[in-house]
């Protein structure tokens, strides 16, 4: 194990992984009644500071959401986004809270992910798999606004909104002893829930001609057409996989066609 870590490298913020295309320059759409009434929703939680929960499984879109809220927050920090299962076992708490100078984590100090979010947002993506202790310690920053880095001899004000995601049912793993029950019960009184792609039908082809159109721009392409039966098919299939599973069948399908109509064919829908 390093004895200094660097925050910026460790952790990526979530916009440059997976996807080609940067989350923030990304569109919401969300065309379905459920989706239309779940964006009013959490824009009128925006400007409030209270920690959020957004539930829904793996792909729906939660951290597209969370940068929405961010957007509609007007806080003027940044959106920092942090995987509850990436911080590293050694130095998990420093690189969360920050550290002071001379501790063992680095040689100078550092804010940590919360205090990169400072005035902003941190979106704590899987919080479930934040280790305990810092669950703990994550729920006294909340209660008291305030943080103690790692090896300081004082704490300092905070003035950060959390926006928790999981694709878990917390309250089974608060059952199960692996998640802080004071954390799930100040995080549940915020809670939304994102529902996974397949119960919002009216989201599918308009999520398509927009990856379309997205793709299709990047990659220099004439727009395409979906056909009828293509259509079909996408309209038919449960998506496991939810937005990301459709984006990349759409990706695929656009490349295979070269920018002709889009055939059932060219969609690589195998379901698991
Ligand atoms: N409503 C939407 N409109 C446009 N793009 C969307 C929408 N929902 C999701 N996407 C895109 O789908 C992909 C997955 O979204 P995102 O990363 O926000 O999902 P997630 O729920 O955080 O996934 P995971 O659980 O894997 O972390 C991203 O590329 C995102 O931009
Ligand atoms: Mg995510």
């Amino acid at each position: 194990m390093p004895a200094q870590f660097h925050p910026a490298g460790l952790l990526s913020f979530s916009e440059t992984d997976r996807s080609p295309l940067s989350i923030r320059a990304r569109a919401l759409v969300f065309i379905d009644p459920r989706s239309r009434q779940l964006r009013d929703q959490v824009e009128s939680l925006a400007p409030a500071r209270q920690p959020l929960l957004i539930r829904g499984e793996s792909g729906t879109g939660k951290e597209l959401l969370a940068r929405h809220v961010h957007k509609h927050s007007e806080r003027s920090g940044l959106f920092v986004a942090v995987n509850g299962g990436a911080l590293s076992k050694a130095h998990g708490a420093a690189e969360l809270f920050g550290h002071s100078a001379g501790y063992p984590a680095g040689p100078s100090s550092r804010a940590g992910w919360l205090g990169s979010a400072q005035g902003g947002t941190l979106y704590l993506d899987e919080i479930a798999d934040l280790p305990l202790s810092l669950q703990q310690r994550l729920l006294e920053v909340l209660q008291q606004g305030a943080v103690w880095r790692e090896g300081a001899s004082q704490a300092q004000a905070v003035d950060v909104r959390l926006i928790a995601a999981s694709s878990l049912d917390l309250a089974l793993a608060v059952r199960a002893g692996k998640f802080n029950a004071a954390l799930f019960e100040l995080l549940q009184a915020g809670q939304v829930d994102l529902p996974a792609l397949r119960q919002r039908p009216g989201d599918i082809l308009a999520l398509a001609e927009y990856f379309l159109g997205v793709y299709s721009q990047r990659l220099e392409l004439p727009l395409p057409l979906l056909s009828e039966a293509a259509e079909a098919a996408l309209q038919a299939y449960h998506w496991p996989g939810n937005t990301r599973e459709l984006e990349n069948v759409v990706h695929f399908a656009l490349l295979v066609s070269q920018g002709q109509s889009i055939r059932a064919d060219d969609l690589q829908i195998r379901g698991y």
